[in-house]
C-alpha cells in the first residue's frame, strides 16, 4: 500500500516517551525508536542497527544517544554514530541510521515520514485544544487491526452511531440528520446535525443535560491529511442557537502502522481554569468514550478488515450512501497528495 510521506503523522502522546526511556512504534511499515535527548528534546530514528540489524529500542539510553543492545554502537539523534567501544574506536561511515523530523505539540509528537527538507512544523493541523498550557488533556491509545482508512471513514460516517452506539452515542434521530460536506483546500469539514433529539441517557449524563430535555445536536468534523480528524461535538435545548449550548472538542489521530493495522489516540479537554477537578473529568470522560469505542468500534473495523482480507478498498465496489460524502471526500484528497507524490518522485521518460 503507498502511504503519504511528506505529512506529519500523530506518533505518541507525549507521556508514552519518557526521559530515559527508549519507545519503538512501528509507523507506515517501520520501525522507529523514540526517546528524549540530554535536553529532553524528542527524537525519532529508525530501529534496526546497521551492523546486524538489532532492535535499538532493547538497548539504552547513554549521555549523548542509545546504546545498541548487541555490540554496544551509540547513535545520537540525528543517527549518527558517536561511539564504537570495538577496536581503535574508529566509526566505519556506514554506521548510521535514518533520523525523522519529530516535534512536539498539543500533548502529542508528530513525526514527518517523508523528505526532511520540507518538514515545516507550521503544516501541524491545529490541535491547540489538547495545549498542556491550556487544557486539560484526557489521552487514550487503542489499536485496532484495521486499516486506517477504514478508521477515518468511521469518523467521518457519524451515521454508524445510531446503529453501532444505540445505548451510548446515537439515537433513532441520528438517520433523519442534516448534513453536508464542505472542502477548504486539503481539509474537508463534515457536519451533521439533529434536531429536537431524545438523546440516549449515557450523553445527557456526559454532556450535563436534565434527562429527556429535547435537544439539537452537532457533530461536526475536520478532517487533515494523513487522518487528523477534530470533532466539535455539542448540544443546545431544541430551538436555542449554538452559542447557547455545550460543545467539546474531541480530537481523533490515527497512523498507520501497517497496511492493516492502525494506532488510535483520542482524547477530551477541558479548559485548566477549571482548576485540578478539569483533569480528573477530562480522563473520566475520555475513560467513558473508551468503552463504546473499545466494545463497539474496534470488533466492527476488525471484522470489515477480515472480510476485506488484502482487497483494496476500491476493487471490491462498495456501495455508497448519502453519509459516505465527507468520507468519500478525505479519501480523494488523500489519493490525490499519495499520486502527487507519486508523480513527483517517478523517473524523468
Ligand atoms: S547489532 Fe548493533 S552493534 Fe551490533
Ligand atoms: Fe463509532
Amino acid at each position: 500500500m503507498a502511504f503519504l510521506r511528506n505529512a506529519w503523522y500523530p506518533a505518541a502522546w507525549d507521556i508514552e516517551v519518557a526521559d530515559d526511556a527508549l519507545f519503538q512504534r512501528t509507523l507506515l511499515n517501520q520501525s522507529i525508536l523514540f526517546f528524549r535527548d540530554d535536553q529532553r528534546v524528542p527524537q525519532a530514528i529508525s530501529n534496526r542497527c546497521p551492523h546486524r540489524f538489532a532492535p535499538l529500542h532493547m538497548g539504552k539510553r547513554v549521555e549523548g544517544g542509545v546504546q545498541c543492545p548487541y555490540h554496544g554502537l551509540q547513535f545520537n539523534g540525528q543517527g549518527k554514530c558517536v561511539h564504537n567501544p570495538h577496536g581503535d574506536g574508529a566509526i566505519p561511515k556506514a554506521a548510521a541510521v535514518r533520523s525523522y523530523p519529530v516535534v512536539e505539540r498539543y500533548s502529542m509528537l508528530w513525526i514527518w515520514m517523508g523528505d526532511a527538507a520540507r518538514a515545516d512544523a507550521a503544516l501541524i493541523p491545529d490541535f491547540s485544544c489538547m495545549d498542556p498550557e491550556h487544557f486539560h488533556v484526557g489521552k487514550r491509545y487503542l489499536h485496532a487491526q484495521a486499516n486506517y482508512v477504514l478508521e477515518t471513514d468511521n469518523i467521518m460516517d457519524l451515521s454508524h452511531i445510531e446503529f453501532l452506539h444505540p445505548g451510548t452515542l446515537g439515537s433513532s434521530s441520528v438517520s433523519d440528520a442534516a448534513t453536508s460536506v464542505e472542502q477548504q483546500g486539503c481539509t474537508v469539514v463534515s457536519r451533521r446535525q439533529t434536531t429536537a433529539e431524545r438523546m440516549p441517557d449515557y450523553l445527557y449524563e456526559a454532556m450535563g443535560f436534565p434527562y429527556g430535555q429535547l435537544v439539537d445536536r452537532w457533530i461536526d468534523v475536520r478532517w487533515d491529511a494523513p487522518a487528523s480528524m477534530l470533532l466539535d461535538a455539542g448540544a443546545v435545548a431544541t430551538g436555542g442557537s449554538r452559542d447557547q449550548g455545550k460543545s467539546f472538542p474531541l480530537p481523533h489521530l490515527f497512523a498507520p502502522e501497517t497496511d492493516t493495522t492502525t494506532h488510535y489516540w483520542f482524547s477530551f479537554c477541558l479548559p485548566k481554569a477549571m482548576g485540578d477537578i478539569g483533569a480528573q473529568i477530562a480522563q473520566q470522560q475520555v475513560d467513558g468514550l473508551a468503552v463504546p469505542f473499545t466494545n463497539e468500534d474496534l470488533p466492527m473495523l476488525e471484522a470489515q478488515q477480515k472480510m476485506m482480507g488484502d482487497a483494496t478498498f476500491w476493487s471490491l465496489k462498495p456501495v455508497l450512501l448519502p453519509g459516505d460524502a465527507a468520507g468519500i471526500r478525505a479519501r480523494r484528497v488523500l489519493d490525490q497528495l499519495i499520486e502527487a507524490e507519486r508523480a513527483a518522485n517517478a523517473p524523468a521518460a
